[in-house]
């Protein structure tokens, strides 16, 4: 099958592997269509991070470079191994991608798997990827998704899940005004969720092309031109009592937006940091003990994922305008990342077809 694997820095190749095996208690899946993530740039750029380099084997996977990428997959079962007795060929699924210890608890009850050693990702840190025609995958990552959900838009159900997270991590609750530095993917689609959960939302963003984006698709209600509006004024307006916005999230890694959101918090307003930093960010504690104000970080997802599926499900959530790209896996770093790394405002998620299918 074909597959594309990272071998290092600036170097993915679209090869041919074989198939993975079936094994008892796992999944055999056609993939369908595979996003392409800012940690896949990243890794290209700037890695390998989280993909164990030539002779480093990952401590769970035991797997090191060549590793075939991609997380944020949807696809059909095509077998089921021994033993998984609840999900059958023909269903539609996708994958919570986690690599993670087993013996750790990951349970339905449990809030920080995630956050066990040496966890890392499918698709990142070994166990096949989104990025090839077929993945084997143990039964507990993988979760059925109704087949009136188009197999696209099932494929934004993992970024869509880190914004479930992170809201889940804020608190917000209906009525909420809430303020997202940020319009890429993740700014986006935390911002439907809060949307959806009945927020009002408030976007900060450099590009005109995101700002209508955000409007467009209805996540946002106001979206802001940090250069051309006061936003800390224009929060604390659109809030009930002057005093500005209940929930904040940061999704640039810019350290301006950080001082911004934390200005534009009311006294005991939470912010959650969702970006990832290379270097070290600040904050101004003054300010947060003045204020009273929640800090929180957020990573990924915990058992976010059912609940992400139901809200596609019940079609309160419309992932369709958030696909701005379909391509085969050859097209994968000259149109895929190329557009993704030099024309990122005019893309939010870029879909591959491993098989070519649907293209
Ligand atoms: N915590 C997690 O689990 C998790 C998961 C996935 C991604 N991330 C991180 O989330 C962040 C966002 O991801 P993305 O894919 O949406 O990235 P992105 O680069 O596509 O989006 C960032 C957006 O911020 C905007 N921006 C930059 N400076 C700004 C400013 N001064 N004011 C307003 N907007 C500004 C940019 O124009 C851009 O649209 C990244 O750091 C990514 O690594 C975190
Ligand atoms: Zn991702």
């Amino acid at each position: 099958m074909k597959a594309a694997r990272y071998y290092g820095n600036r170097d993915i190749r679209i090869e041919r592997i074989d198939a993975p095996e079936l094994r008892p208690g796992a999944v055999a899946i056609d993939v369908a269509w595979c996003g392409i993530c800012g940690t896949d740039l990243h890794e290209y750029l700037d890695g390998p991070i989280f993909c164990p380099p030539q002779g480093h084997p990952h401590p769970i996977s035991g797997e090191s470079a060549p590793i075939t990428l991609g997380h944020e997959m949807s696809g059909v079962v095509a077998e089921v191994g021994e033993g998984v007795d609840d999900l059958q060929p023909g269903d539609h699924v996708v994958v919570e991608p986690y690599i993670i210890r087993d013996d750790v608890d990951t349970g339905p009850d449990s809030r920080d798997y995630h956050l066990s050693d040496d966890m890392n990702f499918i698709g990142l840190g070994g166990r096949g990827g989104g990025l090839s025609e077929r993945i084997v995958v143990q039964r507990r990552w993988v979760h059925p998704v109704a087949k009136h959900v188009p197999l696209d838009q099932a494929a934004l159900i993992e970024p869509l899940a880190v914004g479930v997270h992170a809201v889940e991590r804020s608190g917000a609750k209906a009525g909420d005004l809430a303020v997202v530095g940020g319009a890429g993917p993740i700014g986006l689609l935390t911002a439907a969720v809060l949307k959806a959960m009945g927020c009002t939302v408030v976007i900060s963003e450099l590009s005109p092309l995101r700002r209508e984006k955000a409007l467009e698709t209805g996540v946002a209600d106001h979206a802001l031109d940090p250069r051309e509006v006061d936003v800390v004024d224009e929060v604390r307006r659109l809030s009930a009592d002057g005093r500005g916005a209940d929930v904040a999230f940061e999704c640039t890694s810019v350290q301006v937006v950080v001082d911004t959101l934390v200005d534009a918090l009311r006294p005991t307003g939470v912010l959650v940091i969702v970006s990832i930093w290379g270097s070290k960010g600040e904050i101004d504690f003054q300010k947060v003990v003045l204020k009273e104000l929640d800090v929180r970080g957020t990573i990924a997802y915990v058992n976010n994922h059912p609940e992400t599926i139901r809200l596609v499900e019940a079609g309160k959530i419309d992932l369709s305008p958030f696909i701005t790209g379909r391509i085969g896996l050859d097209g994968l770093v000259d149109e895929g990342f190329d557009t993704l790394i030099n024309r990122n405002e005019t893309a939010v998620k870029i879909l591959v077809s491993p098989s070519g299918e649907g293209l």
